[in-house]
């Protein structure tokens, strides 16, 4: 374990070049901030000496009064930004923020408020100065620990609290951290959280609740984990549980699963399912805005899939250049006819009213209810989704829904193996490699 773990410390630490480049932007930065007179305060991974190997981005937050406007506060960092990157854009987050670029070195560049303490901020973004306070001395002497933590959490897919990942957050790794002490005892603990776990690292208390929750000792009513998914959680405990039972460097290094296109297509043969995609163009939102619609987008069709007979297996989401919903379904064709149920016998009017329906067969009665052989509109999946996508946009979320409806294509068959969606379908179909 020892041996494995000074390997992956290898993999975790950011070289001595990295340093040194980080230091130099961060007094050029610093330099270049002069003029101007602002409040800024260095925070997140660089300031706490916590980020990884070749992941150098320095997070400075600028301090602004309360009395000034979020618009004012947007206009101000844009002015700043303009003035000290080379390179700058702007990004959203719960608001605007600037990223840009010294000597080659990448920054966030965060306006926030100032205020008194954790329970007045205005916006999330304010309590960060005060988590920085909190952990500043607590992570001393933990640094690469946390390091080797979000590198695990990293090669497994599993680091950012980003809805596209739903993972572990850089301030939640180093709670856990400052929490049991060191990475091997985090790990050692995990293999025995439930979904019910609540840890309190403020109180250093275990204890049960309704859901996972990790209290932000800053402000108690606060989840830290809150973007963890269930999902992600358990993967992470069956993780630490795989890697006591078998300790290897493998869990430090992220698997390519490269896997070539005829194993899928013999994969996709041997389930003898329907295996199609819904492509559209990508909304020009931010991507924790992007994803939860996505995600309900597939949700509804998964249901109506459900619904109609098709017997959806699963279906996933993700964007790149377009947008994409994957489908699997066990069933690729069903009869032109299915039954309809109608009303009981006793019941005259709604009786005389369904049987008197033109149809080319006859109804019957069964359980003492009218039923009827009708038509099905679609006996294919994909015939159902495209009908479904045309008549339901405005369930699909709003910005994909407005883009469903601007136009969409089935890809099946042969045309889900080209990239982007190749890409996703080891995972989805669950190829061993
Ligand atoms: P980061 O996402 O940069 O995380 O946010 P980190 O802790 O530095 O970890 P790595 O090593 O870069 O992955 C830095 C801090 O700024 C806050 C975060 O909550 C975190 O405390 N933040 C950042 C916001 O609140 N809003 C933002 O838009 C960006
Ligand atoms: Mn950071
Ligand atoms: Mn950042
Ligand atoms: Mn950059």
């Amino acid at each position: 374990m020892d041996e494995i773990l000074k390997e992956a410390l290898k993999l975790a630490v950011p070289s001595d070049e990295e340093v040194q480049r980080a230091r130099l932007a961060e007094l050029e930065l610093k330099k270049r901030l002069e003029p101007f007179n602002v409040e800024f305060l260095l925070v997140g991974s660089y300031a706490r000496n916590t980020w990884i190997r070749g992941n150098l981005e320095i997070d400075v937050f600028v301090l602004f009064s309360p009395e000034l406007s979020k618009k004012e506060l947007e206009e101000k960092i844009i002015q700043l930004g303009k003035q000290v990157f080379e390179k700058y854009e702007l990004r959203y987050a719960e608001h605007p923020y600037v990223h840009g670029e010294i000597l080659g070195v990448d920054f966030d560049l965060v306006p926030c408020y100032k205020v008194e303490s954790a329970d007045r901020i205005i916006s999330a973004v304010d309590r960060t100065p005060f988590h920085h306070e909190w952990l500043k001395e607590r992570v001393k002497g933990k640094e690469n620990d946390i390091r080797l933590l979000k590198l695990f959490l990293k090669a497994n897919g599993i680091y950012g609290a980003e809805y596209r990942v739903r993972g572990f957050s850089g301030y939640l790794c180093e709670l856990l951290i400052v929490f049991y002490g060191s990475f091997i005892e985090c790990l050692r603990n995990a293999r025995s959280w439930t979904r019910r776990t609540v840890l309190d690292p403020k109180k250093g208390e275990v204890r049960n609740g309704e859901f996972f929750f990790v209290v932000d000792p800053v402000d108690d009513r606060r989840n830290v984990a809150a973007n963890l998914s269930l999902d992600n959680l358990g993967k992470f405990v069956h993780l630490a549980r795989l890697f006591f039972e078998r300790p290897s460097l493998d869990f430090f290094i992220r698997k390519e699963r490269k896997v070539p296109d005829n194993a899928i297509r013999e994969a996709m043969g041997i389930r003898g399912t329907e295996i199609f995609a819904l492509e559209f163009e990508r909304p020009d939102i931010v991507e924790d805005n992007l994803y939860p619609q996505l995600e309900r987008a597939g949700r509804k069709i998964y249901e109506m899939l459900r619904r109609e007979g098709f017997m959806p297996l699963r279906f996933t989401y993700f964007a790149s250049e377009k947008c994409y919903l994957l489908f699997e379904c066990q069933v690729k064709e069903l009869s032109r006819i299915t039954r309809r149920l109608g009303p009981e016998f006793e019941d005259y009017e709604n009786s005389k009213n369904f049987i008197s329906k033109e149809r080319i067969f006859e109804p019957f009665l069964e359980g003492g209810r009218w039923w009827a052989f009708e038509f099905r509109k679609h006996t294919k999946p994909e015939e159902a989704v495209a009908d479904f996508a045309i008549s339901n946009y405005q369930a699909l979320g709003k910005n994909v829904g407005l883009k469903i409806r601007e136009g969409f294509r089935i890809l099946k068959g042969e045309e889900v193996l080209s990239a982007p969606i190749l890409d996703k379908l080891a995972d989805f179909l669950g190829i061993r490699i």
